[in-house]
């Protein structure tokens, strides 16, 4: 079976729906199919400053949500960055392979520092894309279903892998992207010109996954639509509407031409009232079960202890490969 590895950051406390549909839907699918790793990466959520007791707390919150939306660890190896000691040690090889003017020009990076000043950016928040460029190779991914916002870090992976596999000889897989063209970005729904994300959004654009339904229920129905009446999907002229439709039809399963059709002659009203029930519908039993599983710490905890232990056992082969590569003495 191909493998397949991706992440999500603890720190949002709840996942919202760009999370959801850009990622986590994908990584359910993928764990019928794939042999698929999943981490809550909280070494990257210390890039920018943290509570230490509401980190632990978000962790656990995040793996109960993976649980909850579906990720079965019977399917799939799921578990917390740091539990595997290796991503660092990989990291540390990475970074001396990563050119500076090449960390550099990574997109998110600039977005995210230019927001904080340079004396309070640190230097994990430059070189979280390395980081990220040893959790995918320690594990020999094939595939690594994302967001578009990741795209950029998935290049630098693959540049960095066949740079490696150039100098060293054949060590690493060259992972692909997987991005889904429909779902790849959810955006805002106050500004549909910018992504859905819990650093740009303002609290009515974005959707909490587990927000009380009559909230996203209010958000979803102030949400900015555009001008005219129609409702079609156009990327272009109307992203607001179109953006409503992608999320109705990815969670009901149903084709965009379909919808439209449904929604012939009808108002902007009916789209998003029929949206708000079909978001609430979804996210009632997802809260219910993510609220199961923190209620249940032990099982939660031990759940991660043995994916941990699946994860590394590959990354512990990965890792001393890549050591030996590039000629450090093993301590016999
Ligand atoms: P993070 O935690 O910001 O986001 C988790 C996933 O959600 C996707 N996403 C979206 N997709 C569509 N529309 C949106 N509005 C939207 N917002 C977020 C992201 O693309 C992501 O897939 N650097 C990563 C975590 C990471 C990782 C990895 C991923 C660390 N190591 C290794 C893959 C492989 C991040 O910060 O994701």
């Amino acid at each position: 079976r191909p493998r397949v590895l991706s992440g999500i950051q603890p720190t949002s406390g709840s996942f919202h729906l760009g999370n959801y549909l850009g990622a986590v839907r994908q990584w359910i699918a993928l764990q019928e199919s794939h042999d698929a790793f999943y981490m809550v990466v909280d070494l990257h959520a210390l890039t920018l400053p943290q509570d230490p007791e509401e980190l632990r707390a978000n962790t656990r919150l995040a793996a109960a949500q993976l649980l909850a939306a579906g990720l079965d660890p019977e399917r799939c190896t799921l578990f917390v960055q740091s539990h595997v000691p290796e991503h660092t040690q990989l990291s540390w090889l990475m970074e001396c392979m990563t050119g500076f003017g090449e960390a550099s020009r990574m997109t998110q990076f600039k977005d995210k520092s230019s927001k904080q000043g340079s004396d309070r950016t640190s230097v994990g928040l430059f070189t979280y894309p390395i980081l990220q460029v040893a959790d995918i190779l320690l594990y020999q991914a094939h595939q690594v279903p994302v967001g578009e916002d990741q795209r950029q870090h998935i290049e630098l992976t693959r540049n960095i892998a066949e740079r490696f596999n150039g100098r060293y000889g054949a060590t690493f897989t060259v992972p692909e992207p997987y991005i889904l063209r429909e779902t790849g970005k959810i955006y805002d729904l106050q500004d549909p010109a910018i992504k859905m994300s819990k650093s740009a959004s303002s609290p009515k654009g974005i959707i909490n996954l587990l927000d009380e339904p009559k909230a996203s229920a209010k958000k979803i129905k102030s949400a900015v639509t555009d001008t005219g009446s129609e409702i079609r999907f156009d990327q272009e002229e109307k992203p607001g509407v179109s953006n409503l439709l992608t999320i109705l039809a990815t969670l009901t399963d149903t084709g965009i031409a379909e919808l439209e059709q449904r929604y012939a002659g009808k108002g902007y009203g009916a789209l998003k009232t029929d949206l708000a029930e079909i978001v609430s519908d979804w996210a009632a039993p997802f809260r219910s079960r993510t609220q199961a599983y923190l209620d249940d710490p032990e099982t939660l905890d031990s759940l991660l202890a043995k994916g941990a232990e699946k994860a590394r056992a590959v990354a512990v082969e990965t890792l001393a490969q890549a050591y030996d590569k590039v000629g450090l003495l093993p301590s016999k």
